[in-house]
């Protein structure tokens, strides 16, 4: 045996070690349950895993901003739209773990998850309520489950974080017409408001700390708008037309959520810069 060296870490620990304590890798583990042998759905269970892990730090980011943003400290809201944007690219890089799956191997294991689909994370509806893509139908499916569902509501009728930049710019003076300020927060952000457009245009004008919102706004969007994308030709090339284990039409039915506009009038106001 080597003698071990003066400056080594620690050995000897009774039970968990503090490591698995602090960051439970032994529940983690213990979370990854394939109910097939095909070697892919390890893959895809963890695919999936990490992605709600990111959708999970997203929000508690996208929190933290919309709160900072309604708190007039715009410094530490754009720090923490900063985290999301680096979060959002690390969330797209992990759809290179399902590039290896053909659709053969995903056959091998789609009839282990039943009715199960991604349409039913509740922490991506959340998100896309956060991001102001409100619909109440999609509340629907966490009725069952009360805490998640109250959650969901809280951000279902709260401000996105469009609305709370949206009501900063109001506060520091440009103009923000009075029926954009007392909107319903359960309305979607669909089209865009040329008010909002000439705010923004403004703002681009300016070239002072609300540019910098804008264009790490425009960043979480287009972030966002790809991850879409990406789970979208994700789909194309693993199922192909075939309907959902979710009960929708598949293809068809991602493609109007790609198409979906995020923060709609941050991108109208590019063609009059
Ligand atoms: C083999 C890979 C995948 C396939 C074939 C697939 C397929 C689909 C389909 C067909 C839908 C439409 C709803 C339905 O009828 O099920 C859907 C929705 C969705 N999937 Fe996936 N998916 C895959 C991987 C993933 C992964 C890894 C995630 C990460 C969590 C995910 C998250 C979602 C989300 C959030 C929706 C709802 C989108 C929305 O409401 O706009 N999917 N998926």
């Amino acid at each position: 045996m080597t003698a071990l060296d003066a400056d080594a870490p620690d050995l000897q620990y009774a039970g968990r070690t503090p490591y698995v304590r602090y960051t439970n890798s032994d529940v983690l583990r213990d979370l990854v349950r394939p109910q097939t042998e095909e070697p892919l759905e390890v893959t895809f269970v963890i695919a999936t895993q990490i992605m709600e892990l990111h959708f999970t730090l997203l929000l508690h980011e996208l929190h933290r901003a919309i709160d900072r943003l309604a708190a007039d400290d715009l410094a530490e809201a754009q720090a923490a739209l900063d985290r999301c944007v680096v979060t959002q690219n690390s969330l797209i890089s992990s759809w290179e773990l399902l590039s290896v799956m053909s659709p053969v191997q995903y056959n091998r294991f789609r009839e282990s998850l039943g009715k199960a689909s991604g349409f039913q994370s509740f922490s991506y509806r959340e998100l896309e309520f956060v991001l102001g893509a409100k619909n109440e139908h999609m509340l629907h499916p966490h009725v069952g489950m009360p805490e998640v569902h109250e959650r969901l509501q809280r951000s279902y009728d709260g401000p996105s974080v469009y609305d709370a930049a949206v009501a900063l710019l109001h506060r520091r003076g440009l103009a923000i017409p009075r029926g954009v300020l007392n909107r319903d927060l359960r309305e979607p952000w669909i089209e865009a408001d040329p008010a909002l457009v000439e705010a923004w245009r403004e703002v681009y004008g300016r070239g002072d700390e609300l540019t910098r919102l804008a264009d790490t706004l425009t960043a979480v969007a287009e972030r966002h708008s790809t991850w879409r994308f990406v789970h979208y030709t994700a789909v194309r090339r693993i199922l192909g037309a075939k309907p959902g284990t979710g009960g929708s039409a598949g293809l068809a039915w991602l493609k109007r959520t790609v198409d979906a506009p995020v923060f709609v009038d941050l991108w109208e106001v590019r063609s009059v810069l």
